[in-house]
């Protein structure tokens, strides 16, 4: 389950509808899918895909998208720190970026320009949806892994457009863990 913090305001939001309706109120789509019992999060990827069919047709048929892909990340991926330098500084995209968490989690901070930067940390069975033009960026979590469903419009579409003075060097990407959550402060 997602936690959201507002660093400028000292603020937690941790209740899944005032997440949702934060999130609303910023053009972001929240929503928590079923996992095991819909299909073991570490299955191969056509079997997620197939598993998810449903969900993942509604929203292409809402957002134009054209494929689905599912992403894997390991502290062992060859170039991770490549790879997660790009997504770790400040970007929009030209297509919504959608991402349904299976395994892992990570942080996305938010620069709405006209309000104070948020982060949304993510865990397993959230479902982000970032629009198009959303200045973002996105670092992994401590266990440097994630298994995510990716929906595209357009496969080349994904670059990253960097933000000229990006904020993103001002934020510590901290996770808290679903132990916050829980109701048991982490160490
Ligand atoms: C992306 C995320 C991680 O661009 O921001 O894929
Ligand atoms: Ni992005």
């Amino acid at each position: 389950m997602a936690i959201v913090t507002v660093p400028a305001q000292g603020r937690r939001i941790t209740d899944a509808a005032e997440i949702t309706s934060f999130l609303a109120d910023h053009g972001i789509e929240f929503d928590r899918w079923p996992l095991e019992d819909r299909v073991d999060p570490a299955a191969p990827p056509e079997a997620i895909l197939a598993a998810y069919a449903p969900e993942i047709d509604k929203l292409k048929a809402r957002g134009g998208f054209v494929t689905a892909d599912v992403v894997d990340i390991r502290p062992e991926t060859p170039n991770l720190e490549v790879m997660l330098a790009k997504f770790a500084k400040e970007h929009t995209h030209t297509e919504d970026e959608i991402r349904f968490i299976l395994v892992g989690s990570g942080v996305f901070h938010i620069n709405p320009v006209a309000s104070p930067v948020f982060a949304i940390e993510v865990h397993a069975g959230d479902l982000i949806s970032v629009p198009m033009g959303t200045r973002h960026w996105f670092d992994l979590c401590k266990e440097r892994r994630i298994r995510a469903i990716r929906l595209f419009q357009d496969m080349s579409g994904w670059t990253p457009h960097y933000a000229e003075e990006g904020v993103h060097t001002a934020y510590e990407p901290l996770c808290l863990g679903p132990a916050y959550v829980a109701g048991s402060a982490r160490s």
